[in-house]
Parts: structure tokens; C-alpha cells; sequence
């Protein structure tokens, strides 16, 4: 009896999740390169593991340079039922409803609420932000790359965002709120640029587990 035999050939599963880059890692801080060739196979191939990558890590955003990939592509989305559970969880569950409706307005004109709407599923290719006015708005972000930890961030309340989605066909939009604080989010990863070093006030970069339901600090999760 020979001591090793060979194994049948077994049809391999690729895993499509990939390891995520975790801050000060180098590739986080780079800024990534133009994608030359949208229609590229390889291209397809890692925007199909990213998405498995993101919906793995519970994520509503993921940039290239987070797969250790510096390349301009960001993939992000939110269904309408994780805006809805997001926003019921910030809400609270022990609050009545006529005390609840109090409180999340008082909230929002305090800017301590930003409601989490639904975000169509996107890949978004050599993607460009144009910011619409001046206004902010500061509201809870984590990130993938900087797991358990959540802060304020300040972004812009309105933008135009272009790029190429994955059918070659450019995508224009216009966003606010929360799509656009999203997409703000995921486009600074292709500049290097992780959210602790857009926060103006340091003093809420928090650990998640330490805040309670309202801080709404794994909604902008990318
Ligand atoms: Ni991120």
C-alpha cells in the first residue's frame, strides 16, 4: 500500500472573499492609478469578489485599495430594507412613537441623525466627485478598513458623481445626504485618504461597542 496516492481531481471553488487591508497598511494611503481598460476580464473578475467581499463584511462600500487593489473602482450599496433597519435601530426600540418622532427630529436639527436612504447597487469605474455648494453635514462613519471604531465626519451635503459602470456605460448622478456622504467615503480610499483624517473633532472617534443604537455607527460601513 503505497503511503501517498494521489487525490481524485475535485472540482475547486475559487473563494471570492477577499482579506481587506486594515489601516496603516501601505497600499490604504496610496493614490490609486486610472483603470485603462474597463471591459477587461480580470476587472470583472475582481468586481465580482469584491461584491462577495462587501456583503461578507456587512459593508455598504468597498474601494480597490481596501482589496489591496489601487486601481479606481468603488462598488457600493444599500437596500431598502438595511436603510430601514438602520434607521429603526437609531430610532430605538424602547421609545413610544410620539416620543420617538421628538427625539429624531431633535436630533436632526441638533445634525446628530442623517437617515439612511436605499443606494442602487454601483460599480463605478475612474469615478469623479463634483461637490454642489458649500454646505456639510457631519454624521457617524466606519470603515472597513478601520474595524470597530466609528466617528463624525463632516461632508458634503450635495454632490454630482460620474464614472463608468461595469456595462461601459458612464453613470451621472446627482446625490445627497447620506448616498452622497457614501460615496464621498469610498471615492477618498482612491486618494489615500481614510476617514479618521477628514474628522474635525476627534473626540467622537469612538469604539462602536461602546455607542449606543443611535450613533447609526455602522451604517456608512465601507
Ligand atoms: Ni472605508
Amino acid at each position: 500500500m503505497p503511503l501517498y496516492r494521489p487525490r481524485p481531481s475535485i472540482h475547486i471553488v475559487l473563494m471570492a472573499i477577499l482579506k481587506i487591508a486594515r489601516m496603516g497598511h501601505p497600499v490604504l494611503g496610496q493614490v490609486a492609478a486610472p483603470i485603462e481598460d474597463p471591459d477587461a476580464p480580470e476587472l470583472r473578475r475582481l468586481v465580482a469578489d469584491m461584491l462577495e467581499t462587501m456583503e461578507d463584511a456587512g459593508g455598504t462600500g468597498l474601494a480597490a485599495t481596501q482589496v489591496y487593489v489601487p486601481r479606481r473602482l468603488v462598488i457600493f450599496y444599500v437596500s431598502a430594507d438595511r436603510a430601514d433597519r438602520e434607521n429603526q435601530r437609531q430610532e430605538g426600540p424602547e421609545n413610544d412613537e410620539a416620543e420617538e418622532a421628538e427625539e429624531v427630529e431633535e436630533a436632526e436639527e441638533a445634525e446628530e441623525v442623517e437617515k439612511v436612504e436605499e443606494v442602487p447597487l454601483t460599480v463605478l469605474i475612474n469615478p469623479v466627485i463634483e461637490l454642489l455648494g458649500e454646505e456639510m453635514v457631519t454624521s457617524w462613519e466606519s470603515c472597513l478598513s478601520v474595524p470597530g471604531l466609528a466617528g463624525r465626519v463632516p461632508r458634503h451635503r450635495a454632490i454630482r458623481y460620474s464614472g463608468i459602470g461595469l456595462d461601459g456605460r458612464e453613470i451621472a448622478r446627482e446625490a445627497r445626504g447620506f448616498h452622497a456622504r457614501l460615496v464621498q467615503h469610498e471615492c477618498d480610499h482612491l486618494d489615500g485618504i481614510l476617514y479618521p483624517r477628514r474628522m474635525t473633532d476627534l473626540s467622537t472617534l469612538s469604539f462602536t461597542s461602546e455607542l449606543g443604537a443611535r450613533s447609526q455607527a455602522e451604517a456608512a460601513e465601507g
